[in-house]
């Protein structure tokens, strides 16, 4: 996706999941899209250190990134995973999953903290101290980021995909 297309999602994203309605499985789709793209974004700039740092960009997403995180997390965790634990044919071992996602949400929302600061940073044109350790924070969190939205994925969008199909549970909110 080219930047200002991948920007303008962003944008678009923060306002949704500000106050999430419509199908949550489709939202659920739009999260992870904006999630990906988010990582996109985050390892051009991990690959544009220290010498081609687009400021503005870095600027924007230490702006975005904490409360859209917070606000896709929140989504998830009150109507998606409630959903997904109440799902017919749901699997055994969902809650261990849920409780899982729970936790790599956490440890997200920890991380992007510190990685604002750092985007906020490179955003006012300040030249990294470490431009290494900038480097391997931004790729810490986007590789953690696409394994998060992997697993979820593979365990909740086919379940809940499955379970809207059958008809046995709504899934629409509003
Ligand atoms: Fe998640």
């Amino acid at each position: 996706m080219q930047q200002p297309a991948a920007l303008e999602l962003i944008d678009e994203s923060a306002r949704f999941f500000s106050a999430p309605d419509g199908d949550p499985l489709e939202a659920l789709e739009k999260a992870h899209l904006t999630q990906l793209t988010l990582c996109d974004m985050l390892e051009q700039i991990a690959d544009s250190i220290p010498g081609q740092i687009d400021r503005q960009t870095c600027a924007r997403l230490a702006e975005r990134l904490l409360p859209l995180l917070r606000d896709i997390h929140s989504f998830e965790e009150e109507i998606l995973y409630p959903q997904a634990l109440e799902s017919p044919g749901t699997a055994p071992d969902i809650e261990t999953t849920i409780m899982r996602l729970r936790f790599e949400h956490c440890e997200d929302e920890c991380f992007a903290e510190e990685l604002a600061d750092a985007l906020h940073e490179l955003g006012t044109g300040k030249a990294p101290g470490n431009p290494e350790a900038t480097g391997y924070m931004l790729r810490g969190f986007f590789e953690a980021m696409r394994r998060h939205i992997a697993f979820e994925h593979e365990h909740l969008v086919r379940l809940l995909r499955a379970s809207a199909t059958e008809g046995q549970h709504g899934l629409v909110t509003g």
